[in-house]
């Protein structure tokens, strides 16, 4: 008979630890906040609970389930983008690995770019391209303004670029390219791809990839589409398909290369350890939102943020992109005289209603209300828990606002801030 095998000498036989475990470990219990959590991210975002719930559960990477939640994803994501050829393709990391994996694919070294430059991601577009050894032609748009596709066209004509890349919306400047689907037909009319960072807007607005003739669409999981962060998706039109497919040169990341990509997305194969967590999250996300049918869904992300905005107004607060710029799903608020950003910055970094970043040139700090898109009715709470006033009277140390600020909300939507004087909201 074989020896036994005593496990309980192997366990205690471990001497070779040299660090001791630490003395006090807190469980999340005791970290966590009462109140229900938002995304704080550069525009808060309330994540619906089947779709935290989805986050919670773990399935095989590969197989059978994980095969069926990948065809619905992109089905369902088929609808989202409105595109029915649309190739989907999933994305391991945040919108900003979705902006690369776009460019990477599309973008050869030495080819030309030309970036349509409204805020900071848009920028970081360009700058993706010019990593990628692209020469980039940036067209810079004035402050709280949206891209004049004339403007567009004489910058195609001149320039004859490869690929044309912007922002649908700018959640840095809260600035909207109302004429999203004009620059895309002048592109085409050049033989120009174009690149649409959509990840504050996808399912808030209309997008229609195909119809406009957009090229790849980009979205994060924790903006518009409510999901949680880590997961994203790009959508490759048939063109920018062959296009990729035909390349000869080999696209530089080994992890952003779309062609590898269909081994998972396509062929149900491995490729690399799936996000399962995250997909079954973004799932959630996509279902809701096709329950909900994208209609209702504009509708309503509509009717809040004007709701928003006239309550901003009404609060003697001017808001900080023109009404023909002004994107919905992040609003902006003009930061009126007397009020310090630095002070109101520190304020917001010491209170946990915000995260703060860098901009291009400013000092960014960010959050919002999409929150008050769960339900209208929210919309008038997120307004009557007059957060602007509060936090506008903090900082500036003055009572220029009427009434007193309600200081004790469970929790604040806001914000977002830059030193050119803007505090944003989002919807
Ligand atoms: C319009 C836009 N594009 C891209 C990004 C980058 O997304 P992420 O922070 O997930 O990398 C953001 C995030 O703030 C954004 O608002």
């Amino acid at each position: 008979m074989g020896k036994m095998l005593n496990l309980s000498n192997i366990a205690c036989r471990s001497l070779s630890v040299a660090v001791p475990i630490p003395e006090r470990i807190v469980p999340l219990d005791t970290i966590l906040p009462d109140e229900p959590l938002l995304l704080m991210g550069a525009g808060p975002v309330p994540v619906p609970a089947r779709v935290a719930q989805a986050n919670s559960m773990v399935i095989n990477p590969l197989g059978e389930t994980m095969a069926q939640v990948i065809d619905q994803v992109k089905v369902m994501s088929r609808y989202v983008f409105q595109s029915d050829t649309a190739r989907i393709l999933g994305v391991t990391g945040s919108g900003s690995v979705a902006m690369e994996m776009a460019i990477a694919n599309l973008v050869s070294p030495g080819s030309s770019v030309l970036s349509i430059v409204n805020g900071f991601s848009s920028d970081r577009l360009a700058e993706m391209a010019e990593r990628l050894g692209a020469r980039v032609i940036r067209m810079l748009v004035q402050d709280g303004r949206t891209a004049d596709p004339e403007e567009v066209r004489k910058h195609l004509e001149r320039h004859r670029p490869k690929v044309l890349t912007l922002v649908q919306g700018e959640t840095s400047s809260t600035v909207l390219n109302r004429y999203l689907k004009e620059m895309a037909q002048i592109a085409r009319e050049h033989e120009c791809m174009v690149v649409v960072d959509a990840v504050c807007t996808l399912s808030t607005m209309p997008l229609n990839m195909e119809e406009w003739g957009i090229d790849a669409v980009i979205t994060a999981g924790q903006k518009g589409l409510a999901s949680i962060p880590g997961v994203s998706l790009v959508a490759f039109s048939r063109l920018a398909r062959d296009f990729i497919r035909n390349r000869s040169d080999r696209i530089p990341h080994w992890c952003l290369d779309a062609n590898l990509a269909d081994c998972f997305w396509r062929r149900k194969s491995y490729r690399y350890t799936a996000p399962v967590s995250g997909i079954l999250a973004l799932h959630e996300a996509l279902r809701l939102i096709c329950n909900e049918t994208l209609d209702k869904r504009f509708h309503r992300h509509q009717c809040c943020s004007h709701a928003l905005q006239a309550g901003i107004g009404n609060m003697g607060l001017s808001l900080f992109a023109g009404p023909r710029a002004r994107l919905d799903s992040v609003v902006g608020i003009s930061l009126p005289t007397g009020v310090e950003s630095s002070r109101l910055l520190t304020h917001m970094a010491q209170t946990p209603i915000g995260s703060k970043y860098r901009g291009p040139s400013d000092w960014i700090l960010s959050g919002s209300a999409r929150w008050v898109n769960r339900a209208v009715h929210t919309t008038y709470f997120a307004l009557s828990m007059r957060w602007a006033p509060a936090c506008l009277h903090w900082a500036s140390g003055s009572t220029f606002l009427r009434g007193s600020p309600r200081w004790k909300a469970p929790w604040v939507p806001v914000f977002l801030m830059t030193r050119r004087r803007m505090l944003c909201l989002a919807c």
